[in-house]
C-alpha cells in the first residue's frame, strides 16, 4: 500500500513497518480447521491488508529511542494493532456508527455478519494480552506486566471503551471542547499514548524520557482526531477508505462542528509544533517521530 507522507523518509519507514508489521499479524493470527475457522477468518479480514499502521510505528519509533530490540518491539506493535482492528470492528457494527466501509472494504460484520464480527473483536483483543504476556515479548515479567496494565488502562472502561461511551452520547450532550478533547483523549489518544510510551517501557526508561514521551502522544493524538473530524467533512470517501459526512449526519459534537473548519485546522496545527517540542530531549534520534505528527493532520486517509 502506498502512503503519501510528505517526507520521502517517513514514507520509507511507514511502507517498512507496514510490511513487517503484516508478516507478523500473519504468523500471529493463524487459521485452524476446526469448526471455529470463520471465527479466525473474520480475524484475519479485519487485522490484515490495511490500515496506516500508525500505532504500531509509534511503537517501532519509540522503540528506537530507547535501543530496543525491534523483534520484541515487533510484538507490542501487533497487540495494539490488534486492539485497535477489534475497536473499529466493533465501531462499525449497526448498533454503534453502522458502516459498510473499512479500509476501502466491507465491514466486517458485512463480510461476515454481525455475530461474528463481535466475537471477532473480542479474540482480537484477548489474543492482544496473549501476546504480550509471552516471555518473547521480553525477558522480565515485571516489564510484561507493566505493559499488560497500561494496554488494558488505555483501552477499558476509562480509555477507549469509555470514550467511545460518551462518543454516542456526544450528540445528545451538549459538549464544549474541553468536554469534547475529554472524549477524544479517552477514545482515540490513550491507545496512541500507550503506543509511544511503549518503547520507553521495553527500554526500562527515565521517568523523565517517558514524560516527554507523554506529551507528544497527548498532542499528537489530538491533533490525528482533529485531523480524523476533518477528514470526515472534507474528506474523498474513496481516498479515506470510510464513509465521510457521518459526524454531522448523526449530529455528533466534533472540534469541526465545535470551532468550524479554520480554526480547527489551527489548533490541529499548533499542537503538533506542541508535540514535537517535547521530543527535544530525543534529538535527531525523535525525526521520524516528528514527521510522523507532522503527517497525522497533513494525511488524506
Ligand atoms: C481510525 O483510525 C479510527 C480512529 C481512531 C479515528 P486510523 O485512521 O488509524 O485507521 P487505520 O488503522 O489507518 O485504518
Ligand atoms: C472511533 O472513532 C474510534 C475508535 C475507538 C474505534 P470514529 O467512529 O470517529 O472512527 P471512524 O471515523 O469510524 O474511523
Ligand atoms: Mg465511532
Ligand atoms: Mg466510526
Ligand atoms: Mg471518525
Amino acid at each position: 500500500m502506498s502512503i503519501s507522507a510528505s517526507s520521502p523518509s517517513l514514507a520509507d519507514a511507514l511502507a517498512a513497518t507496514a510490511a513487517t508489521v503484516e508478516g507478523e499479524l500473519d504468523r500471529l493470527l493463524g487459521l485452524t480447521d476446526g469448526p471455529e475457522r470463520r471465527l479466525h477468518e473474520a480475524m484475519r479480514y479485519a487485522t490484515l491488508g490495511g490500515g496506516k499502521r500508525l500505532r504500531p510505528f509509534l511503537v517501532m519509533q519509540s522503540a528506537v529511542l530507547f535501543n530496543v530490540s525491534p523483534a520484541a518491539a515487533l510484538r507490542v506493535a501487533c497487540a495494539v494493532e490488534m486492539v485497535h482492528c477489534y475497536s473499529l470492528i466493533h465501531d462499525d457494527l449497526p448498533c454503534m456508527d453502522d458502516d459498510d466501509l473499512r479500509r476501502g472494504r466491507p465491514t466486517c460484520h458485512k463480510a461476515f455478519d454481525e455475530a461474528t464480527a463481535l466475537l471477532a473483536g473480542d479474540a482480537l483483543l484477548t489474543r492482544a494480552f496473549e501476546v504480550l504476556v509471552l516471555p518473547l515479548t521480553h525477558p522480565d515479567p515485571t516489564v510484561r506486566c507493566e505493559l499488560v496494565w497500561e494496554l488494558a488502562h488505555a483501552s477499558g472502561g476509562q480509555g477507549m471503551v469509555g470514550g467511545q461511551m460518551v462518543d454516542l452520547q456526544a450528540a445528545a450532550l451538549s459538549m464544549d471542547v474541553a468536554a469534547i478533547s475529554r472524549l477524544q483523549q479517552m477514545k482515540t489518544g490513550r491507545l496512541f499514548a500507550f503506543a509511544c510510551e511503549a518503547g520507553a517501557i521495553l527500554g526500562k526508561a527515565a521517568q523523565q524520557l517517558r514524560q516527554a514521551l507523554r506529551g507528544y502522544s497527548h498532542d499528537m493524538g489530538l491533533a490525528f482526531q482533529i485531523a480524523d473530524d476533518l477528514l470526515d467533512v472534507e474528506g474523498d470517501a474513496d481516498e479515506v477508505g470510510k464513509r465521510v459526512g457521518k459526524d454531522d449526519a448523526a449530529g455528533k459534537a466534533t472540534f469541526v462542528s465545535l470551532l468550524g473548519i479554520e480554526r480547527a485546522r489551527a489548533q490541529a496545527a499548533m499542537l503538533v509544533d506542541q508535540a514535537c517540542n517535547h521530543l527535544e530531549p530525543f534529538g535527531d534520534k525523535a525525526e521520524l517521530l516528528r514527521e510522523a505528527a507532522r503527517y497525522v493532520v497533513a494525511r488524506r486517509r
